[in-house]
């Protein structure tokens, strides 16, 4: 693969268990290096994961993709990274479809297309708190020609969205320099326009959601993203302050 930014480092499989585990077996056997990016795609995934203990189904004709990278940043602000992988996410597909349903973010880090989920992202890291992490995975999974039925939150890929062309390579070669893209702008101006751009896509922000967390459900009203990335949820009991979980979100009023 060619034509990635400088420092981007392609890593390209066939079938694999997921790209985040084989990402993190190359940052145990020394990873990312010297500020490079290792870029790792499989053509399809036999054990492909999502957050919380999910599974993501993989089979050949979507993009499996996972960055490995060594942030310069402390654990609490690794979120960031999340956000600027998901505004990259939003800008290639929005790149593939033809003018029509809207591309937005969901958080923390899906993309949706007309309000179906088309991208998740699922992010790994290993270090000593509260230090700058050993390393961080970027998991992101695009359904490009397939995507599963009957899942809670529903679905949609590129094609079914009227993007038939649509291919995984093109995909990430768009992918990936958006993502340098968005990186050297929180690298430069911090995480203020980055904040600002994902707000500016939000899906359904000031609406009435159900945040499905590890340890129960919270009701409220998604208000703000706070500057390390976390959700500000607005509660009968003031705000809080969500770190991790799934948003459904009430129907309309
Ligand atoms: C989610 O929506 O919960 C996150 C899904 C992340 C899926 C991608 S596909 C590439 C990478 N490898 C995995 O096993 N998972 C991520």
């Amino acid at each position: 693969m060619t034509g990635f930014p400088e420092g981007y480092v392609p890593v390209r499989l066939g079938g694999v268990d997921s790209t985040n585990e084989e990402a993190k077996r190359r940052a145990a056997a020394g990873g990312a290096v010297n500020g490079q990016v290792l870029v790792i795609t499989a053509t399809e995934q036999i054990s492909g994961r999502a957050r919380r203990g999910r599974g993501w189904v993989s089979p050949p004709g979507n993009l499996y993709c996972s960055l490995l990278l060594c942030p310069d940043l402390p654990a609490a602000q690794v979120a960031r990274l999340g956000y600027v992988a998901a505004l990259a996410v939003r800008e290639a597909v929005a790149g593939a479809l033809p003018d029509g349903p809207a591309v937005t973010c969901k958080w923390p880090n899906d993309v949706l297309v007309g309000g179906h989920k088309v991208a998740g992202i699922l992010m790994e890291t290993s270090g000593n708190l509260p230090g700058p992490p050993d390393w961080l995975v970027i998991g992101i999974g695009i359904n490009v020609a397939h995507h599963p039925a009957g899942t809670e939150y529903p679905a949609t890929s590129l094609k079914a969205a009227g993007a038939g062309t649509a291919d995984p390579d093109t995909l990430l070669q768009e992918l990936v320099s958006r993502f340098d893209a968005w990186h050297r702008i929180l690298a430069g101006a911090g995480f203020a326009p980055v904040r600002q751009a994902w707000l500016d896509a939000a899906h359904g922000r000031g609406r009435a959601i159900t945040v499905r967390a590890e340890h129960g459900s919270m009701q409220g009203i998604f208000t703000d993203l706070d500057d390390d990335g976390a959700m500000l949820l607005g509660t009968g009991g003031g705000i809080r302050r969500v770190l991790a979980g799934d948003v459904m979100f009430a129907p309309p009023a």
